[in-house]
């Protein structure tokens, strides 16, 4: 009797992960082909090609949220705006029931676009090279792809188009606002070029680490070129201290805990026969732990200052920290990782989901990450083809269009299907 009772509930239980994984395939399959229709994928392409040309910086996503705002008129989705100063929240759904978000970022960076192409940024000297332009457009695919489907929805869905992601911690500010007090979960997700379009990757845990920059600045009298003796030379502390600043990580550091120091800019100095008054370096320190940061900001503050002494000079180490608010390591929650995973195997085959290696990249995502449930995946879009393997962050960057319905697909799937998968904890 009791051999045949737990024999009775093994197969119920077989047969009941057996049908959950089925409908989860079916659900990706079906919501794949629907944004893979030559008219979605038009409206896709025609979308990302509108947000490429008018790129804006950081705060300053006014045409952008403006069209965004448009695109969910025309679908009939209701929004919160300003969020976050220019920021947009569109919510689809019961009202009742969980709550879960998807996050797009919307800003471009300071660049000079090289790629020659009809639909080349019209904005001088911005660019969107980190796929923002892709992102938005995902989530608007995503808006559509559920919003035809609002009536099965098991909960809401917050569609977060989010400001300020370079640098200005705009996830920081929604959080702020409260506009995600509500949310049980929350996914984004980001392209990488090296990644082949038509896998996605990531890692549970920490998985991109934490940023911040500094600013050197080096001030003494300045003099005559010919009387180095009757003043210091900030010339001369300056890359003094960067060099000692290279030895942070491959001395001071446990090995296995990656970290990064990078100077990034050296300006000082205008005439060859003149010893400059100021002489400013600045860079950004990374690691994958926060022991790691917080170790790194002490150190670059201690070095800094006593190396410049070496050459009679001052040193004013700054982290502007109400500027760039420092990045703490993005750590991804385990269950929500697994279950963007089993959605990303049946949309794509489980030998394009890939474990991730942690990355140096920081991303604002981790303030959610800090919250609430969070995972950030990384999308593949190189295709050699096309040449999408440039880096992001440059002027040859390039997105492959492909990438765009399986992003809006898989924002979908994974929304739906969570709240499918969470139908009893209603508060
Ligand atoms: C790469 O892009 C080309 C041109 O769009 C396309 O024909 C081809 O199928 C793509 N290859 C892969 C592997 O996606
Ligand atoms: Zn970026
Ligand atoms: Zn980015």
């Amino acid at each position: 009797m009791e051999w045949i009772q737990s024999l009775c509930l093994c197969f119920l239980m077989l047969s009941t992960t057996a049908s959950l994984s089925s409908d989860l395939s079916g659900l990706g399959r079906e919501l794949l082909e629907s944004a893979r229709e030559p008219e979605f994928m038009n409206w896709l392409k025609g979308v990302r090609r509108r947000l490429h040309q008018y790129p804006e910086l950081t705060f300053e996503e006014v045409k952008t949220n403006e069209f965004i705002r448009t695109q969910l008129d025309l679908m009939g989705i209701t929004y919160t705006w300003p969020v976050a100063k220019t920021g947009v929240m569109g919510s689809i759904g019961s009202g009742s029931g969980l709550v879960f978000a998807l996050r797009a970022d919307m800003d471009a960076l300071p660049i000079l676009e090289s790629i020659e192409w009809e639909y080349k940024s019209k904005n001088q000297e911005k660019m969107h090279a980190c796929g923002h332009d892709a992102y938005v457009t995902m989530l608007l695919g995503a808006a559509k792809l559920l919003q035809s489907k609002k009536d099965e929805l098991k909960g809401t869905v917050k569609l977060l188009f989010q400001p300020a992601e370079e640098g200005h911690a705009g996830a920081y500010y929604v959080l702020q606002e409260g506009v995600l007090d509500d949310v049980q979960g929350i996914f984004a997700l980001h392209v990488l070029p090296y990644l082949h379009t038509g896998t996605i990757a990531s890692r549970p845990g920490p998985f991109l680490a934490g940023s911040g920059r500094f600013l050197v600045t080096i001030q003494e009298k300045g003099g005559h070129a010919a009387a180095p003796h009757l003043t210091a030379d900030p010339i001369l502390a300056a890359p003094f201290s960067i060099l000692a600043l290279q030895q942070l990580v491959s001395r001071e550091s446990d090995p296995p805990e990656a970290g990064v120091v990078t100077v990034g800019f050296i300006e000082g100095g205008q005439a060859e026969n003149v010893i400059p008054k100021i002489v400013k370096f600045g860079g950004t320190f990374r690691s994958i732990t926060s022991e790691g940061m917080s170790f790194l900001r002490q150190r670059i503050k201690e070095v800094t200052e006593t190396q410049v002494t070496v050459h009679r000079c001052a040193a004013k180490v700054d982290f502007m920290d109400e500027k760039f608010r420092p990045y703490p390591a993005t750590i991804n929650d385990e269950t929500l990782y697994e279950h963007a995973k089993r959605v990303g195997v049946a949309l794509l085959g489980e030998s394009n989901v890939k474990l991730d290696k942690p990355g140096m990249a920081a991303e604002d995502f981790v303030f959610y990450s800090q919250k609430m449930p969070a995972a950030l995946f990384n999308i593949g879009s190189k295709n050699m083809t096309l040449k999408s393997d440039e880096p992001l962050h440059t002027q040859w960057f390039i997105l492959d269009k492909d990438v765009l319905p399986i992003g809006a697909a898989l924002h979908a799937a994974v929304a739906i299907s969570y709240l499918n998968d969470h139908p009893f904890h209603l508060h």
